[in-house]
């Protein structure tokens, strides 16, 4: 019959033994100092910390042991386990600072670095001057109206009362397309764009349009072949030269600023009578000791372009009720007007399409 095993020396359950213990307990030590990172660290734990590593069966032994034996092997198992497990949170916290410092060094975005992306592109200062004319006179009311630029020539020159021999045609050197005797030509200004709305609305009617138009020019600082217009046109019963004033002052001053007003000369155009020349206050010497101003060349005023009361001919022409209606019309160079606008000296910067200049006006939408 055999009795309770008193006997039972633990060194002989080889996991217990106490050089056993403590190989698993440096062995566990040295592999976690070795964890080069928290992955390799975590791999460390599961083999010298986790269920099935040594020191956790030796744990395990230890309640089949005889009570004399288990406090001392449970010390030993149990000071290796701590010193373990110690030593694992230790690297831990180790590791997962340097794992910390290095991805900050590694996510650093170094804010001075010059950008590699594409530069927003910005919109032609004539695109967005022309918008901006155009909101001018949308905010009074107006409506914008747009013809082609190959016109009839109808529309370009007879309509607007200046017919085949009116001496004013040769004020305006034309392109003609092929064969010319069709009467087709490149627009040489926004005037038929006049013809062309009062052909096809009834008054009252108060448009601006703007848009290109072609002359035979030469190409220099302050002509093209192409440049920009914009034309106003009103129609409506009891409209006087004082109404034209009046818009063009508070165009001016939309324009170029308060205190920038304009003042007519008498003039001569086919389409309107009377007929004059607009001109702006200088906005540089503000016709205050104009003398020495460069800009206006001491007139203190500065040409902005031609303006007159609708001739009656022109309104017959396209259908308009001459007796019950009256108007005013005015047209202005566009290039011209952002030219004072802003400075520029030269027209063909305007159309030379160097990003240079154009992105100088900024990305304004
Ligand atoms: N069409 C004229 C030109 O290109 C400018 C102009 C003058 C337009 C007087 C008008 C106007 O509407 O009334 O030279």
């Amino acid at each position: 019959m055999s009795g309770p095993n008193t006997d039972y020396d633990p060194v002989e359950v080889s996991t217990l033994n106490p050089d056993e213990v403590e190989a698993a307990r440096d062995a566990a030590l040295a592999a976690i100092d070795a964890a080069a990172d928290l992955a390799a660290l975590k791999q460390v734990r599961i083999d010298h910390a986790g269920d099935r590593s040594p020191l956790a069966l030796a744990n395990r032994e230890i309640g089949a042991l005889p009570p004399a034996a288990r406090k001392d092997a449970g010390r030993r198992v149990g000071q290796a386990r701590g010193a373990v497990n110690q030593a694992l949170a230790a690297r831990t916290a180790v590791l997962e600072a340097e794992h910390e410092e290095r991805m900050l060094a590694e996510e650093t975005v170094d804010v001075t670095m010059p950008t590699d992306r594409l530069p927003v592109g910005a919109r032609h200062p004539l695109t967005t001057g022309a918008e901006l004319i155009a909101d001018i006179f949308v905010a009074m009311g107006w409506e914008i109206a747009e013809g082609p630029v190959i016109e009839a020539e109808w529309l370009n020159f007879d309509a607007l009362n200046l017919g085949p021999d009116h001496p004013a045609r040769t004020m305006q050197d034309t392109f003609w397309t092929d064969p010319p005797e069709n009467g087709v030509v490149l627009r040489t200004h926004t005037s038929p764009v006049q013809a062309r709305t009062m052909l096809s609305r009834t008054p009252p009617i108060y448009v601006v349009c703007p848009g290109r138009v072609f002359r035979t020019d030469p190409f220099d600082a302050t002509h093209s072949p192409m440049f920009h217009q914009v034309e106003g046109l009103a129609i409506d019963e009891g409209l006087t030269l004082a109404h034209l004033k009046g818009t063009l002052d508070h165009f001016a001053t939309a324009m170029f600023g308060e205190g920038i007003v304009t003042r007519f000369r008498p003039s001569y155009f086919p389409f309107t009578e009377p007929s004059a020349e607009v001109d702006l206050v200088c906005f540089v010497c503000r016709g205050v000791d104009s003398e020495t101003c460069r800009t206006c060349r001491g007139e203190g005023w500065i040409e902005w372009g031609g303006c007159g009361v609708v001739n009656p001919r022109v309104l017959r022409a396209c259908g308009v009720d001459s007796e019950r209606y009256s108007g005013f019309a005015f047209g202005m160079g566009i290039d011209r007007t952002l030219m004072f606008r802003h400075g520029i000296e030269d027209l063909r910067d305007l159309f030379e399409g160097d990003l240079r200049f154009t992105t100088a006006f900024g990305s304004d939408l």
